[in-house]
C-alpha cells in the first residue's frame, strides 16, 4: 500500500529534575534532568503534497507560526537532509530518497500549551520526525530519529522516546530511567494565563546567579530513590527545578499557583520546565481530581488537567 498520510500522537513532558550548570559559549547550560512524559498529547498528521506547508488548531494555536520556522517543519527539512546525507553516502538508491524529496502538508492539533514549559513544539517537531520516517519508508532507527530530533531543539529526542528518561548536555543525550520510575503517577497541570519564552527563563537564571561560581548539574540521588521505593511522599518532596526561581520572579502570579496545590494537598508542586504551566502530584486518580477542582475554583490559573504518567513517546496512530 502506498501511504500518503501519518498521524502521530505525541506526549508533553515534565522535568521531575531540572539542574542547570553554567552557560557555555554557544549559548546553551548543560544539564541534568529527568524528564517524564504526561498523557497530555498533541496529533501531528503529515500528508504527501506538492510543497512543504504547516496549519495548527487547537490550544494556544494562533502563538504557533505557520511557516518555515515552525519546529515540525524544521524538523521535516532536518529528517530530509539526514536521509540525503546517507543515501549519499551509500551511493544513492534508497528507496526513501525520490519520496523524501517531495513535500509534506503537516497539521498539527494542539492540547499541549504553546510556551508553557512542556516541550510543546519539541513535541511537535519529534512527531513530524516520526511521521515522515513512516511516510517516506526511510527505515531509521529509534536512535537515528533522536540524533536528528537533537539537531532542531534539546527536548525532541525525549518526545521521540517518551516514558521517563535522565537527559545529559543540552537534555538530548538520553538514558533510560524505565526501571526506576515503573509505577503509574497521577499529576494535575495548572495551565497559566501568559506565556514565558524559554530564552528569557534561562538569562533570568544568568542575571540572578551573577559571577558566582555554578556547579557542575548532578542527577539526585534522592530523587532517583524515591521513584526506585514508589515513595509518593519522597517523590513529592524531592522534586526540583533550577528554573523555577527564575520563572517565578519574571511570572511571580506562579507562587499563588503552587501554594494553593500545596494547601490542596499536593504531595509536590513545580514549575514545569521554563514555566509558566505548573505541576502536582497526587496521591491517586481520585486525589488528582480533587486537587484539580480545588485549583479551578482558587481562580489561580487558566485551566487545569489531569494526567498520569509515563506514557510512550511520539506513536503512529493512524496511516492511510
Ligand atoms: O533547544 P531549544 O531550542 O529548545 O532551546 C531554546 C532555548 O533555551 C535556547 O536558545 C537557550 O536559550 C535555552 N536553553 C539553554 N540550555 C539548554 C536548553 C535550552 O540555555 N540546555
Amino acid at each position: 500500500m502506498l501511504v500518503t498520510s501519518v498521524s502521530v500522537r505525541v506526549p508533553a513532558k515534565i522535568n521531575l529534575q531540572l539542574a542547570v550548570g553554567p552557560l557555555r559559549p554557544d549559548g546553551y547550560h548543560d544539564l541534568v534532568t529527568l524528564f517524564h512524559a504526561l498523557s497530555l498529547f498533541d496529533e501531528v498528521t503529515v500528508t504527501s503534497a506538492e510543497i512543504d506547508s504547516v496549519r495548527v488548531t487547537g490550544e494556544g494555536a494562533a502563538l504557533v507560526p505557520e511557516d518555515g520556522d515552525n519546529l515540525a517543519l524544521r524538523a521535516v527539512r532536518a529528517l530530509r537532509k539526514a536521509l540525503a546525507q546517507r543515501s549519499g553516502a551509500t551511493g544513492g538508491g534508497a528507496g526513501s530518497g525520490a519520496l523524501a524529496s517531495s513535500g509534506v502538508a503537516v497539521t498539527i492539533d494542539k492540547r499541549i500549551p504553546v510556551a508553557g514549559g512542556m516541550a510543546g513544539g519539541s513535541a511537535d517537531a519529534a512527531a513530524a520526525i516520526v511521521a515522515c520516517n513512516e511516510l517516506w519508508d526511510a527505515g531509521l532507527s529509534q536512535q537515528e530519529l533522536c540524533a536528528v530530533g537533537g539537531e532542531v531543539g534539546s527536548d525532541v529526542a525525549f518526545a521521540v522516546v517518551g516514558g521517563t528518561a535522565i537527559g545529559r548536555g543540552r537534555g538530548e543525550q538520553l538514558t533510560s530511567a524505565e526501571s526506576a520510575a515503573s509505577a503509574t503517577y497521577h499529576w494535575v497541570v495548572a495551565l497559566a494565563d501568559g506565556h514565558l519564552p524559554t530564552p528569557r527563563v534561562y538569562g533570568e537564571l544568568d542575571r540572578q546567579r551573577g559571577d558566582r561560581e555554578v556547579a557542575e548539574p548532578e542527577l539526585s540521588a534522592e530523587l532517583m530513590a524515591a521513584l526506585s521505593a514508589g515513595d509518593l511522599v519522597r517523590l513529592g518532596a524531592a522534586l526540583s527545578n533550577d528554573l523555577q526561581e527564575p520563572a517565578l520572579t519574571l511570572f511571580p502570579a506562579l507562587r499563588k499557583t503552587l501554594d494553593a496545590g500545596r494547601e490542596a494537598g499536593a504531595l509536590g508542586a513545580l514549575v514545569s520546565g521554563s514555566g509558566p504551566t505548573c505541576f502536582f502530584l497526587a496521591g491517586s486518580a481520585a486525589e488528582a481530581t480533587t486537587l484539580a477542582v480545588a485549583l479551578s475554583s482558587a481562580g489561580v490559573c487558566r485551566s487545569v488537567t489531569t494526567a498520569t504518567g509515563p506514557v510512550p513517546g511520539a506513536t503512529v496512530v493512524e496511516m492511510s
